[in-house]
């Protein structure tokens, strides 16, 4: 089989079906130089897009279905650990915002179901969710329609930074970006990425958050010391407003020095 007919044997399970072809197409090149069999390099491609794209606990969230927004919260490994603590969170990073944010979810996942805590903490939000896994882009699409609610998600890797910088520039201030539990995923295709996207979309929004998880989630224990390296990074280069842990889950919200 040729590269072509690889992939596309690769997307035909339906966890994989809606992903960005770049993304990947990225992975099977890490194993596509190797001296292994074409079978192998499907299975340890599909291995690796598990590892990055689905922390989902049940494939049910890849069917549309009118679900009430907490089911879909405790379907998704993030989110299920945040469900408890989301208004803490939410106010905590918001309290300086009493006009209308816009807020642009990196790698969003279904945290776009977590709107209501917006609303019920006093929070007016315009939501942009951005996120790879194009069932899951449906499903808060459906749900935001459905609510009425000033929000939407866009299928879109986030390694398609000119798009990803469009989108928020669209958008009026205060803009506040969200990357919640998805650097590891994104280093896990390209190292250093996460340095360059923070860099190249600081310049024009008001806020960065960042968060990792503190406890170990199953397979992550190899990204614990690059995360010492993303800190510092953020420590060296950008003003810290708050650091914070909450859940198992440490936040970090930082924006550029006055002097950049
Ligand atoms: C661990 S989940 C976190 C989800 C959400 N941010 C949260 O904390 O609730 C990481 C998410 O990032 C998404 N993701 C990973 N790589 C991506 C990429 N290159 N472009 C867009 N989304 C990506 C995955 O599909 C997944 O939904």
């Amino acid at each position: 089989m040729n590269n072509r007919e690889l992939i596309e044997k690769i997307t035909k399970k339906k966890e994989f079906s809606q992903l960005p072809q770049k993304d990947v197409e990225f992975v099977f090149e890490k194993f596509d130089k190797r001296k292994i069999g074409d079978e192998e390099k499907v299975r340890l491609t599909r291995d690796l897009l598990r590892k990055i794209f689905s922390a989902f606990t049940s494939k049910k969230i890849l069917s549309l279905k009118d679900k009430n927004p907490e089911w879909i919260l405790r379907k998704h490994l993030s989110t299920r650990e945040r469900l408890p603590f989301y208004s803490n969170v939410y106010k905590r990073i918001l309290k300086n915002f009493k006009c209308r944010i816009n807020i642009f979810d990196l790698g969003a996942g279904v945290n776009g179901f977590s709107y209501e805590f917006f609303k019920k903490n006093g929070y007016d939000v315009n939501y942009v969710g951005i996120e790879a896994i194009g069932q899951l882009v449906d499903l808060m699409n459906f749900y935001f329609k459905k609510s009425k609610f000033n929000a939407s998600a866009v299928h879109l890797s986030l390694f398609e930074l000119s798009k990803v910088k469009k989108i928020i520039q669209k958008q009026k201030k205060p803009r506040i970006v969200f990357l919640f539990k998805t650097l590891d995923s994104l280093e896990m295709i390209e190292r250093n990425y996460s340095k360059r996207l923070i860099s190249e979309i600081l310049p024009f929004v008001d806020l960065i958050v960042v968060s990792f998880a503190t406890k170990s989630m199953i397979r992550r224990e190899s990204f614990k010391v690059k995360r010492h390296w993303l800190v510092n990074f953020i420590k060296d280069n950008f003003e810290i407003l708050d650091d914070f842990e909450i859940g198992g889950e440490r936040y970090i919200v930082f924006k550029k020095k006055k002097n950049l």
